[in-house]
């Protein structure tokens, strides 16, 4: 018999296909989100589990795997929903699919850009509610992207892909991260790195999060830092909720001290807070940066080579730890 793969949601078709050619896998038909017990029992009986960033993969979990259990094959490529130090001490090996969302997830990025700063979505709300009289001189002025100075928060692969972008609108390129890039690529986007997070905030016309989501992140964007940007400035966010306060984030965008967001994750995803709905000052997406077709298969095709090179006897290349 072979090792049992358990998928805990509905992937594209032609991966599922291949999956069922490849390997003994269980599928999740009705694509409906795996509860904690549905958890427990797919740890208790698969080799491999495939989760997504629906599923906590808590402590409690990975501790109650059976013996059999040795591999997390991640579908996405953020893995903060993943208890690593218990997967760790378990010894099991994760992994994760990089490099396959990043100009999907820049593309995102921009759009929320675009969106928010020339008021599109809002144009759109306006004349879809049959409330739109015509063009006027003085009607929906946005801000012209040309000339402003980007600040991106994370210059891995998808801060990268967005600087690209973000240069091509003729921006000014401005990033954080833990070290300087690449001196031929800071040249190549025109970049300037600000070892002092703080201070590039208070310079910056939009902010780009674009980290990964770890403790050391968690609420990076606090009272203190969404205190430093600009009145005028604007806040977009395709990496994970929790890096913003959401709750300090709201009472500024009320207050007018940040001029708008675009936001496509949240800390308690499904959930949205509801005040977010209300606001005309944010664009909102349902946590859609890596959903094109391409990037789909993509990703899929990733979990199917790191589960097979596993399974054979190898180690997977995109191992966040084994
Ligand atoms: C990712 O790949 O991290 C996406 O956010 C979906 O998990």
């Amino acid at each position: 018999m072979k090792p049992l793969v358990i998928v805990t949601r509905k992937l594209p078709l032609a991966v599922e296909k291949r999956m069922q050619e490849l390997f003994n896998v269980k599928l999740n038909d009705d694509d409906h989100p795996f509860t904690k017990d549905e958890l427990l029992c797919a740890v208790q009986e698969a080799t491999v589990l495939v989760p997504t960033v629906t599923d906590k993969i808590e402590a409690e979990i990975i501790n109650a795997a059976g013996t059999n259990f040795k591999m997390i094959a991640n579908f996405g490529v953020g893995i903060n929903h993943v208890d690593l130090a218990s997967a760790r001490a378990r010894m099991i090996t994760v992994t994760n699919t990089p490099g396959v969302l990043t100009e999907d997830t820049a593309e995102m990025a921009f759009s929320l850009m675009l969106g928010i700063i020339r008021r599109v979505n809002e144009g759109e709300r306006m004349l879809r509610a049959g409330k739109w009289q015509g063009w006027a001189p003085t009607d929906m002025h946005g801000t012209r992207l040309f000339g402003k100075k980007i600040g991106i928060i994370g210059m891995g692969r998808i801060g990268q892909a967005l600087a690209k972008r973000a240069k091509a609108f003729g921006m000014g390129i401005h990033y954080h991260n833990r070290n300087p890039i690449h001196q031929d690529l800071e040249a190549e986007f025109g970049a300037t790195y600000w070892q002092s997070l703080d201070q590039m905030i208070t310079q910056m016309d939009v902010i780009s999060l674009n980290c990964p989501y770890t403790d050391e992140t968690h609420h990076l964007m606090n009272n203190h830092r969404l205190g430093l940007m600009q009145k005028h400035a604007y806040l977009i966010n395709t990496a994970r909720g929790e890096v913003i306060d959401e709750k300090i984030l709201i009472e500024k965008l009320l207050s007018g001290e940040i001029r708008g967001a675009g936001l496509d994750v949240y800390e308690n995803e499904p959930q949205v807070k509801k005040d977010f709905l209300t606001l005309e000052n944010v664009v909102l997406a349902p946590h859609m940066g890596s959903a094109t077709t391409e990037a789909r298969q993509a990703m899929g095709d990733k979990v199917i080579i790191n589960v097979k090179t596993f399974l054979d006897g190898h180690s997977p290349r995109d191992r966040v730890i084994s």
